[in-house]
């Protein structure tokens, strides 16, 4: 049976607590033979081309170190002050410097030089995410032959996105190297299909040499991935989310909690929910003393200018809705900058009444998926999604709202607040069963099972298939 090679900039273990990537992806070398590739999370100044192979938790983890200069280029820089927001429909927020894109580059050929060796013929190679696009044409051009997947965790972006980026043609053929493109919605992959369709193979721009592309020998589908929402269910009553939910009444008393989780994000619509909660409290006095938001946003990618602006904003918004609102003997909300274990979060996700994941644009948004496990299917809460998530493909029976518009979040939230338990019991009964269905196993089965179709089968096979 074929090896699994997953490669990840991060790799196990390194991950913030909040980023989904890494829960994903460890129950899928759980049992089944291979490896995990990606950066060590170390930065020196000569680099071995060699990976050091360790034990992690059970799990064989190669990794490579990088020189700090290009990782800046490749993690601040290119992905994640160009791709990142560019994906992500903000591209007042990118930063384009053009030399970024050769550290990218060297970086994804330092990946390759350091895998190349270890991978054996018939071996799977499964590479994620935004940070990696190149890896299989660096891979191919030393000769590798093996069966090659990647999955693009966050959205793809429309057209005019894409041709913002410099060198797109480049990153477009370099996905045309992979057998397997999976993206997380369908929106996702019409929006690929509509530049396919129209732009490849052809030229770009009057700057841009010609790039052919050809994606007849690529496969493009939508995998919508998912969490375990029965391990949510039983890590919300186990004893550590028992603990915190103890704490949390005792602090709330009475008041029903609003909640958010969200790594600290310009993606994530902080801002715009901190404006909704406040509008709710301004257009509806009698829910003052009743409620109380919880936001949960522990920092990320900090050494970015436009990730430190929006914890700025942040911070002057709640401190705003505290003025306005706050009494010496009720407080509206708590801001916490902070990381949580998920038996924390379980703890809080099941005490929650509403869950309010509204971000302005996002790949999947697991944090949804985890709130509708945890619930207590006697007294569930209420999820409140954005649309722009591609959750929503996956949860219609969620409140769902354009979290730019704040006044449809404000209502969409009372609406919550004010909904009788036979209406939440029935929502969530059938958020649960979506959830079950798109469970993260069959995910990566569906994915394994598309990628390398002599393997076992997956426990579930009906998944919307574009073939291009
Ligand atoms: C998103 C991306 C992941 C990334 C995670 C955390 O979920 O899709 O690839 O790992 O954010 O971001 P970070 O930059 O800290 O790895």
């Amino acid at each position: 049976m074929s090896r699994i090679v997953i490669v990840s900039n991060r790799t196990p273990g390194k991950g913030p607590a909040a980023g989904g990537l890494a829960v994903a992806l460890r129950k899928v070398l759980a049992d089944q033979e291979g490896f995990w590739f990606g950066w060590s999370g170390k930065l020196t100044d000569d680099p071995s081309p060699e990976a050091r192979i360790e034990d992690i938790d059970g799990l064989s983890v190669a990794q490579i170190d990088l020189t700090r200069d290009d990782h800046h280029a490749y993690y601040a820089g290119f992905s994640n002050s160009i791709l990142w927001p560019s994906f992500h429909l903000r591209l007042d927020l990118a930063t384009i410097e053009s030399h970024w894109y050769e550290g990218y580059r060297r970086v994804n050929a330092q990946f390759a030089r350091a895998l190349k060796p270890l991978l054996k013929p018939d071996d799977i190679v499964w590479v994620h995410d935004y940070h990696l696009i190149p890896l299989a044409t660096e891979l191919r051009s030393l000769g590798a032959r093996n069966r090659m997947g990647f999955y693009l965790h966050i959205p793809f972006p429309t057209a005019d996105a894409l041709y913002a980026i410099p060198h797109h043609a480049e990153l477009m053929r370099d996905l045309s190297r992979y057998d397997l493109v999976g993206m997380q919605a369908n929106r996702d992959v019409a929006a690929f299909t509509e530049f396919a369709d129209h732009q490849a193979p052809s030229t770009f721009g009057a700057t841009q040499a010609a790039v052919d592309i050809d994606f007849s020998g690529t496969e493009i589908a939508a995998f919508p991935i998912g969490s375990d929402p029965d391990a949510f269910a039983r890590l919300a009553a186990s004893p550590a989310a028992t603990k915190m939910i103890h704490r949390m009444r005792r602090v709330l008393a009475d008041q029903r909690l609003v909640l958010g989780v969200d790594r600290l994000d310009y993606s994530k619509g902080l801002p715009q929910r901190v404006e909704a909660y406040e509008k709710l409290l301004a257009n509806n006095p009698r829910l003052r003393r009743t409620v109380h938001m919880l936001q949960v946003a522990p920092p990320s990618r900090d050494s970015i200018k436009e990730y430190q602006e929006i914890g700025d904003t942040l911070d002057a918004m709640c401190g705003r809705v505290m003025g306005r609102f706050a009494e010496p003997d009720w407080q509206p909300l708590t801001y916490v900058k902070r990381a949580y274990g998920q038996p924390s979060l379980a703890g809080l996700y099941r005490l929650a009444r509403v869950g309010l994941v509204t971000p302005l644009r996002d790949g999947m948004n697991l944090v949804a998926h985890e709130f509708v496990g945890s619930q207590d299917p006697q007294d569930p809460g209420v999820l409140v999604l954005s649309r722009f998530a591609g959750a929503a493909e996956i949860f219609p029976e969620a409140l769902q709202v354009n979290p730019f518009d704040t006044d449809e979040t404000a209502e969409a939230l009372r609406m919550a607040l004010d909904m009788p338990l036979d209406e939440r019991r029935e929502r969530w009964g059938a958020l649960m069963a979506a959830a079950r269905r798109h469970n993260v196993d069959d995910w990566a089965s569906s994915f394994l099972q598309r990628l390398s179709p002599g393997m076992a089968s997956p426990k579930t096979s009906k998944r919307d298939i574009l073939y291009l």
